[in-house]
């Protein structure tokens, strides 16, 4: 293969920008600069959550309309944000708003279940290749009903997860999300930091962290730990760390590991799953693992979650020893909308179009990356991508140590001021597409990075 010539990052001259592109932004958003100190006098920090806040001032939203965001200063914007990756659908999509509607006519709530439950379980199944079902309300719930069925089922208590990747806010595998390099510890033996204070040191000593992409460590945590192992848990393509593609071999070759060693493996599929395919990464990768945890695209913009799982896994819980609960699981707004949106707008045709403009937004941005000799290249599939500023592959979270938060924070910068809208700006975002997105949008975020590549080299 021919070495690419690429020039370095000039460091300095990121920083100047990042001065004038800030420079730019404040007074487009005085209004929301503003209204959060309103906010702020009753609501912790002004946000109601943390990741709304990211510097340099959090943004406040007015409204959403297929694939354009209108924050509350007026500013119009092509969403590629898309709520962390859950409106692939778009914003306020008719036959998702008909849906709820007509829903919310008929009550809003019963903790009773209703008879959306068959379709969209049967919708599930056919593309996660899991055969049973229950569902939630956020990514969180999800994964964290992913660990104790695996816990319950085994009797076991220790679970393996990933350096880097984040499964949601709960106390059993809220570790090592973006661990602080200087603490980290050895790579065959990573130590598992919580990425909040408050989570008890003894949850921590349940879970054994290992590195992506890398069987033989895989099996050195299973060696380690025998017959203490409940399951592991995985992003299949990690998402909060850049974007990270599974190498050839890798998922079929955990499940293995983890059959041979008694427990079981769960795919973390809130972002992959409903966008990077049809299936999600079942089918990209055509692994089925023994649990797929859904969340965000599956509920048309509402708050969901589902936990698909084989018929072993769910034994106890069908047999009523395992209380899977939660007052608002099957809530009739979600169960609408995510029916509209798994049956009527997510449908295999809709992937079709994902990966014409996912085709076009990776060619631009390659041909800008050559033409600029930027040590970056792109990665992706279906609605799902990103650019990562390394010069070699990223193939774990160790690798994205390196690449340096201010040329994220000026490349999201750049966008911000030309009319995108990006997910916030750390290494760790990738952009998302809705079934509203052009070749047109994806032109639009092409030219704004050529814009930055020209400014971070001339
Ligand atoms: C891979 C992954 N798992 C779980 C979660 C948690 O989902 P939620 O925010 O809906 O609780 C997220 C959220 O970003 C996620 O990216």
């Amino acid at each position: 293969m021919a070495v690419r010539e690429t020039v370095a990052f000039d460091l300095e001259k990121i920083d100047r920008l990042i001065e004038e592109e800030e420079a730019e932004l404040e007074p487009k958003h005085r209004a929301s600069i503003e209204y959060r100190k309103t906010a702020a006098r009753y609501v912790a920090g002004g946000v109601a959550s943390s990741w709304q806040d990211s510097p340099p001032h959090a943004i406040f939203v007015d409204h959403g309309q297929g694939n354009r965001l209108f924050d509350i200063d007026g500013n119009e914007y092509i969403d590629f944000h898309l709520g962390y990756g859950a409106m692939v659908v778009g914003h306020a999509h008719p036959k998702i708003a008909e849906a709820i509607e007509r829903a919310a006519r008929r009550g809003t709530h019963f903790a009773q279940p209703t008879r959306d439950l068959d379709v969209i379980g049967e919708n599930l199944a056919d593309r996660f290749r899991l055969p049973l079902w229950r569902f939630c309300n956020s990514g969180t719930e999800a994964t964290l009903e992913a660990g104790r069925l695996m816990r319950a089922t085994t009797g076991r208590d220790v679970l393996i997860k990933i350096e880097g990747t984040y499964h949601g806010h709960h106390d059993s595998l809220m570790f090592s999300v973006v661990p602080d390099p200087g603490k980290i510890g050895p790579r065959e033996h990573p130590v598992t930091l919580p990425q909040a204070p408050g989570i008890p040191q003894a949850f921590a000593d349940l879970v054994r962290v290992i590195p992506f992409n890398d069987l033989v460590e895989a099996r050195r945590a299973f060696e380690e730990n025998v017959g203490r192992v409940a399951g592991l848990i995985i992003e299949p393509a990690m998402m909060n760390c850049g974007l990270i593609m599974p190498e050839p071999g890798y998922l079929q070759g955990l499940k293995d590991l983890c059959h041979e060693h008694g427990a079981y493996l769960a795919f973390d599929e809130v972002k992959t799953g409903a966008t990077i395919a049809y299936g999600g990464a079942v089918e990209v990768f055509g692994v089925v693992p023994d649990i797929v945890c859904l969340a965000k695209a599956i509920g048309g913009g509402t708050p969901c979650g589902a936990i698909g799982a084989t018929e072993e896994l769910y034994r106890p819980v069908v047999a009523g020893e395992y209380d899977m609960a939660g007052t608002f699981n099957g809530n009739p707004l979600t169960m609408a909308a995510s029916r509209a949106a798994l049956t009527e707008v997510l449908t295999k045709d809709a992937y079709a179009t994902f990966d014409a403009v996912d085709a076009k937004m990776k060619e631009g941005l390659r041909a800008v990356i050559e033409e600029h000799h930027l040590p970056a290249y792109v990665t992706g599939v279906g609605a799902k991508g990103s650019v990562i500023y390394a010069e070699k592959p990223v193939r774990e979270y160790r690798d994205s140590i390196g690449v340096d938060e201010r040329i994220t924070y000026l490349a999201w910068l750049f966008q911000q001021n030309r009319g995108v809208f990006k997910s916030p700006w750390t290494k760790q975002e990738t952009w998302t597409l809705s079934v509203w997105h052009t070749e047109a949008d994806a032109q639009r975020y092409i030219d704004n990075f050529a814009e930055f590549a020209t400014a971070v080299t001339s």
